[in-house]
């Protein structure tokens, strides 16, 4: 099995490196598909694909200042460049795929690169999961800001955006509508005033768990999580995980591969100045007398094994 040493940039089947910061893991039809931010030229969202989570084959920038566009509701912004032709910034790209309308729909947070001003959601979707996404434009849900984000589908397929909002104070949880292509309802609004960002939401035995960190810009900081029996339901206080930098890292996202709990982190190099030096974590999360503890390990323990159930989120 292939190592992945943590805090190193890992190379993809063909020995380039992998670009795929903030994002998330999906399972469909037999392959994981890993999508992430990819800051260079023309390219907004990379995506790889690997059947063992240790070797990872380049597929397609799915999304960049290039893509097609294409409105499906009013109000939303709908270019990929600035009025100067500059890029704007693409962040923390999630995507699920709908079973109803056979779609992979990506949320993404989207900031015009100069100011972090906009505080917007973008949308994009494609009925492949690595082929070149539409662009559906970038809004602020119910009007408000939204900023580091996350999706989370629960198992009867119900979908929920989280994201930070008033200026990161803030944690919003909106559920999707059936399509996942609009926020359907605001249900929580946590911790306000708290200031968490880099949301990573798994289920666990039928209760849900969200990581978070604090606002510190690139630097790491502690890792809080919280617990509730329903999305929309209570959540609890948050508690530390980890240690008070997290191990060197800030949540991308959590993957739940048969009955393993895995945290990907990223990273960050220098202060956003250092970004393409910015490396992976993957930390394994278990379970201790009822808390949740992350595992410190000098290298990514993801490799695929016999009997192990491939599935994610
Ligand atoms: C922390 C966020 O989590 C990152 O995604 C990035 O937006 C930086 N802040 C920018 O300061």
């Amino acid at each position: 099995m292939k190592r992945l040493n943590n805090g190193e940039i890992w190379k993809d089947t063909d020995g380039n490196d992998i670009h795929a910061h903030g994002g998330c893991i999906i399972f469909h039809d037999g392959y994981y598909y890993w999508y992430g931010e990819d800051r260079r030229a023309d390219h907004y969202v990379s995506c790889y694909r690997s059947k063992d989570l240790a070797s990872w084959e380049f597929r397609n920038w799915i999304l960049g200042s290039g893509s097609q566009v294409k409105e499906y509701r009013v109000k939303t912004r709908l270019s990929l460049l600035n009025p100067d032709g500059t890029k704007v910034n693409i962040e923390r790209p999630k995507v699920l795929f709908n079973e109803k309308t056979g779609r992979f729909v990506m949320w993404a947070h989207f900031e015009n690169g100069k100011d972090y001003k906009d505080a917007q959601v973008a949308i994009a979707s494609c009925d492949t999961p690595d082929g070149n996404f539409t662009y559906h434009g970038s809004f602020n849900p119910y009007g408000f800001m939204s900023r580091d984000c996350t999706l989370f589908k629960d198992e009867d397929g119900t979908a929920y955006f989280i994201s930070a909002a008033r200026d990161n104070a803030d944690l919003h949880v909106y559920r999707l509508t059936d399509d996942y292509m609009n926020v359907d309802k605001l249900v929580n609004r946590l911790w306000q005033g708290e200031y968490r960002e880099a949301p990573a939401v798994f289920k666990h035995k039928n209760t849900y768990y969200m990581l978070s960190s604090y606002c510190t810009g690139w630097a790491p900081n502690q890792c809080k999580y919280a617990r509730a029996d329903r999305m929309d339901g209570k959540w609890s206080m948050l508690k530390d995980i980890g240690d008070e930098t997290t191990y060197d890292s800030q949540a991308a996202f959590v993957l739940t591969p048969g009955d393993r709990i895995f945290y990907f982190g990223d990273r960050w190099g220098g202060n956003g100045d250092k970004y393409f030096e910015s490396s992976y974590v993957v930390y394994e999360l278990a379970f201790k007398d009822e808390r949740l503890e992350m595992i410190f390990s000098e290298y990514a323990d993801i490799g695929w094994r016999e009997n192990n159930e491939l599935r994610s989120n």
